[in-house]
């Protein structure tokens, strides 16, 4: 089967084509830059950016897989969540191109393509769903954080999600205070390299409590009235690569803790992580120990399938045809229900 999908409920553009369960071509094209000016993503210019970029990135895809739209067996696309005008242009596209080709065509859900991010792994990238166990996973990116406790194939249950920011969000207004360049996360897990994650002492919000929510617009209020009550702090490089390492600590801490103590008490033998901030390093260093510690297995996901991209979409539609998934849902729109249960 050879599949075309797109993604564009965010700020990146992707379109793959897969074969096979084979991941042939991933074209990902960030607007971050676009929006860097207004510290975050302005869904307009989102939108319209997509519009602008959609056709050629999708043609490149087909060019680099060595495919033509008739070779085509399916076309699928993000149906949600994300920014409904955005998700708009790639689900219309692949709709239109669906119906052109008289070909069946998938509504995937964003986040349960996350879920199963973690098990492309490879070069080439392929769909490994033989090594798949129940799991919990985390997804966490700058829209969300969530706990979803996956059972088997299909069959998942949320656990908990963030009451306030996500935790790539709380990455991304910290390292606002701080004077950095949005998206944050990326900088701030640079400069924390070299910084000491004990200097600054900041609150773990909910790490103990019973459930499995989140909760950082705390955390970054507790780094605005530390700038306060430490002026000219940011004219001292070594002391912002403690702060960013402060923070980071305190994020990290609060996900893996959170993650570990779910995977324990529902007694699963592993663990995944997802999304952007999943490819946060000293995130990557401490899910591996702790789930080292715990005896679990954990699957990352790769780090050029962390942020968003069609190739989880493409192998997630691609699994779920060959399980006779094939109604051609032209008539799907954006607004999905969620199969996270
Ligand atoms: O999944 P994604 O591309 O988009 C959505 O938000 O849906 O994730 C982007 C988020 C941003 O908040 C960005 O700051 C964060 O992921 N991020 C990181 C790192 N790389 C990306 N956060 C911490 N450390 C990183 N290395
Ligand atoms: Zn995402």
């Amino acid at each position: 089967m050879t599949l075309l999908a797109l993604e564009t409920s965010c700020d990146e553009t992707s379109a793959a084509v897969l074969r096979h369960g084979e991941v042939r071509a991933n074209v990902v094209s960030s607007q971050a830059r676009l929006h860097a000016d207004y510290g975050g993503v302005v869904p307009e210019l989102a939108a319209r950016e997509h519009l602008r970029n959609l056709i050629p990135i999708a043609q490149a895809a087909l060019h680099a897989a060595g495919t033509t739209p008739a070779q085509l067996d399916a076309v699928a696309a993000t149906r949600g969540p994300g920014l409904p005008s955005a998700l708009m242009v790639g689900l219309k596209a692949a709709q239109a191109v669906a119906f052109a080709l008289r070909r069946p065509f998938l509504g995937i859900h964003h986040h349960e393509a996350h879920l199963y991010s973690p098990w492309i792994t490879g070069a080439p990238l392929r769909a490994d769903f033989g090594a798949f166990r129940p799991n919990v996973s985390l997804i966490v990116s700058g829209g969300h954080t969530m706990l979803v406790h996956v059972q088997a194939e299909g069959k998942h249950r949320l656990l908990g999600t963030t009451v306030d920011d996500a935790a790539g969000e709380c990455f991304d207004k910290t390292g606002k205070l701080m004077g950095l360049p949005y998206p944050a996360g990326p900088e701030i897990d640079r400069l924390a390299e070299r910084g000491n994650p004990a200097a600054f002492d900041f609150p773990r919000p909910m790490v103990h409590d019973a459930n499995d929510d989140f909760s950082f617009s705390g955390l970054k209020t507790s780094v605005r009235y530390f700038l306060r009550d430490h002026p000219g702090l940011l004219d001292d490089a070594q002391r912002v690569r403690d702060l960013c390492a402060s923070v980071q600590a305190a994020i990290v801490d609060v996900l893996v803790g959170k993650t570990i103590k779910a995977a324990r008490r529902l007694g699963v033998r592993c663990v995944t992580a997802s999304g952007g901030v999943t490819c946060n390093r000293v995130l990557r260093r401490e899910l591996a120990t702790a789930c080292q510690r715990e005896g679990l297995a954990l699957r990352l996901a790769e780090r050029s399938l962390c942020t968003d991209n069609a190739a989880m979409i493409g192998i997630l539609a691609e699994r779920k045809l060959l399980r006779g998934e094939t109604a051609p849902h032209w008539d799907e729109d954006i607004a999905p229900s969620s199969p996270l249960g």
